[in-house]
């Protein structure tokens, strides 16, 4: 079994090092947040992720995973080190803010006294793996090398994600760091996992690639979305009939409030600032159409509450379900649900949220809405209730009782899954955002 070090305890760090530890391998993990680490000693998961915090249990009483904070520590105990902290979006422009890359790079460099390898698996701008690798080399000598093994984890999915890839990129400069690649990922492999090798920048690319179609495959059904709403037709019946095509497939076609969270959004940012560093503006220009088209699904939801209200906000209860990007996550990152609940609060309306995980989160900080603990408790004396979160709690709950708490049974249905039967025989006028409701 290998020795490995995990750089970054964020929701990539934490996965993979739980889920290599998992698989055997002889794991430490550094970050710079001394509390962060202290709190995963004592064997909790700082983000909600299903399955997480048993397999930390597990590796923690096995000692297959350590945690700490000293560089000493980590050149120490590992052969193979684990670029995986966060990149995100630079203040004031769209490009990717590379300083804890080039931080944790340049910290291990200094460490390092003998042979190892260094894997990316940050999302990052093409070109960097390559800037790296040189300033490895300048550091450290010919004996480290550097590999580009982009993640495509899912919140709400990681572990699986992590166990279970769809592919494993390796981005190498020498062949011979494949192995030693293949033996952390043996188990994988064996289950016939794809492995794709290949240079540095097409491992940079296919990640941002990959992430820049699944935007746009949602903002293009999002375009779709008011189009139907504009003549009357049915974008969730559209979805699948275009989706039965396996060329076009049904994943990613659920229109609704768009995309959040901590990649998508970013990561079509970042691209697109690369590609213009690299005079590409031209052809990557249709990524300012993802991200219009995506921000502009808020003011659709808000402009369908003010129809709701006669236009007058002021004053008004609106309760919204679900404050995360999306179910079995509590990450508000980005979250069109959040922005939305915002808007609302900013133009006078009284707003309440409610998240099955993201709620613990949002009272620790100052918001300009109620947090709520139950659902009935942010239903009480609605005006329009808002759903924009997929948990299932919220598919689950009885219309009827929702009505005798409400003052107004209107329902806004920002992700176009609510049974409008099952709602309009409650009584409840409901709408969705590219279909008819009722
Ligand atoms: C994404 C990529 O899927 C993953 O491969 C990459 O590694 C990181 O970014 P994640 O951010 O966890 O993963 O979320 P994802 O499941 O992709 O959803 C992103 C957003 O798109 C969510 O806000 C979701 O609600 C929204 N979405 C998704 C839609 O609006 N419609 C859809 O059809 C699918």
């Amino acid at each position: 079994m290998a020795r490995l070090s995990v750089i970054g305890a964020g929701y990539l760090g934490v996965t993979h090092a739980v889920c290599m530890a998992h698989l055997g391998h002889d794991v430490i993990v550094i970050d710079t947040d001394a509390n962060r680490i202290e709190t995963l000693k004592n064997g909790v998961v700082p983000f909600h992720e299903p399955e997480l915090s048993e397999l930390l249990a597990k590796t923690l009483a096995s000692e297959k995973i350590t945690f700490t904070t000293s560089w000493n520590d980590v050149a120490a105990s590992a052969d193979i080190h684990f670029l995986c902290v966060g990149t995100p979006q630079k203040a004031g422009s769209h490009a990717a803010d590379l300083s804890q890359v080039d931080n944790a790079t340049t910290s291990l460099a200094q460490h390092l006294s003998g042979p190892a390898l260094v894997v990316g698996k940050s999302t990052v701008p093409v070109g960097t793996a390559a800037r790296l690798a040189y300033e490895l080399k300048t550091t450290c000598g010919e004996d480290v090398h550097l590999v580009w093994n982009p993640e495509f984890l899912r919140e709400g999915f990681a572990v699986q994600d992590t166990l279970h890839p769809d592919r494993i990129v390796l981005g190498v400069s020498h062949q011979s760091d494949v192995a030693a690649l293949e033996a952390v990922y043996a188990a994988t492999l064996s289950d016939g996992t794809p492995l794709l090798v290949t240079d540095y920048a097409t491992a940079e690319l296919v990640k941002v690639a990959a992430n820049a179609f699944l935007a746009t495959k949602i903002s293009f059904i999002n375009a779709f979305a008011d189009l139907a709403d504009a003549t009357g037709a049915d974008v969730t019946q559209l979805a699948d009939a275009i989706g039965h095509d396996t060329r076009i497939g049904r994943r990613f076609l659920n229109a609704g409030v768009g995309f959040g969270g901590g990649c998508l959004p970013k990561d079509i940012r970042a691209l697109q600032a690369r590609a213009t560093e690299l005079g590409l503006a031209e052809k990557f220009a249709f990524l300012t159409a993802v991200d219009d088209i995506n921000k502009s699904r808020k003011h659709t939801v808000v402009e369908r509450v003010l129809e709701s209200l006669d236009g007058d906000l002021n004053h008004k209860v609106i309760s919204v379900l679900g404050a995360a990007f999306k179910p079995d996550s509590d990450d508000i990152r980005d979250s069109p649900a959040l922005h939305v609940a915002e808007m609302l609060a900013e133009g006078g309306a009284k707003v309440r949220i409610h998240d099955p995980e993201a709620s613990k989160i949002l009272k620790t900080r100052e918001t300009a809405f109620a947090v709520c603990d139950t659902i009935d408790e942010v239903l009480a004396n609605a005006d329009v209730v808002v759903h924009l979160t997929e948990w299932a709690v919220y598919r689950e709950i009885d219309p009827a009782h929702a009505a005798s708490l409400v003052n107004n049974p209107i329902m806004i249905d920002g992700r176009n899954v609510l049974d409008k039967t099952r709602w309009t025989n409650a009584g409840w006028t409901i709408s969705y955002l590219g279909k008819p409701g009722s």
